[in-house]
């Protein structure tokens, strides 16, 4: 069964590349651009959204893989969440999304507080669905140090360090990320399926 990636996100396509040997496929090479509606009210329902309507429109030869990700902050009531990539609009970019949340933090005179990265991987085949979710935790404070990584990540201390995302090497990131964690748990259901296809 070929393996079908549900998105079109470069880095994450090649994080999920680097785990198997077969060539992982993005959905766009085969269905072309998808606007797919992201309605669920997690992490988990807008993965599996994604997953299954690109394995509706291929069909049972395929293993279709989606992820959704964010950063909630529990002093904010769980903000931005599953709004993370639309945080500050609909076209924001990360830069307005960070500054959106720098001003939250600001707006409320917090310094420093707890947050932690979601991310949910769906995984969908002619036989069942799954989802996996890893998390990183840690503190976001209210200004962006360091150019690395994306998105919230010059804001976002993990625990257990004293820098930002931004300035911490990739190889960190990569070694304690939610989505690292996510995929470790995807990467033996997808092998199992791949198995299950063969016989
Ligand atoms: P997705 O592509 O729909 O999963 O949206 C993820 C959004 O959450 C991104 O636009 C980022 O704003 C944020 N996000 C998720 N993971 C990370 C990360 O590892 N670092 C920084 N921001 C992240």
């Amino acid at each position: 069964m070929k393996l079908v990636l549900a998105t079109g996100n470069k880095g994450k396509i090649r994080e999920f590349q680097e785990m198997f040997e077969e060539k992982v496929v993005p959905f766009s090479e085969l269905l072309g651009e998808l606007d797919i509606v992201e309605d669920g009210d997690s992490f988990g329902a807008n993965a599996l959204i994604k997953a299954k309507t690109i394995y509706e429109k291929l069909g049972d030869e395929y293993i279709v893989i989606s992820d959704d990700s964010g950063i909630s902050v529990p002093a904010l009531g769980g903000e931005p969440g599953i709004y993370s990539a639309r945080y500050a609009g609909e076209d924001a970019s990360d830069v307005d999304n960070l500054n959106k949340l720098i001003s939250a933090l600001k707006s409320r005179a917090i310094k420093q507080t707890p947050a932690y990265y979601t991310a949910a991987i769906a995984i969908v085949s002619k036989y069942g669905e799954y989802v996996v979710h890893g998390w990183m935790h840690g503190v976001v404070i209210r200004q962006a140090i360091g150019d690395k990584g994306f998105g919230y990540d010059p804001m976002f201390i993990p625990d257990g360090y004293t820098q930002t995302l931004g300035e911490l090497d990739d190889e960190v990131k990569k070694s304690i990320s939610h989505r690292a964690k996510a995929l470790k748990l995807a990467q033996p259901i997808i092998e199992m399926l791949q198995q299950k296809g063969q016989r």
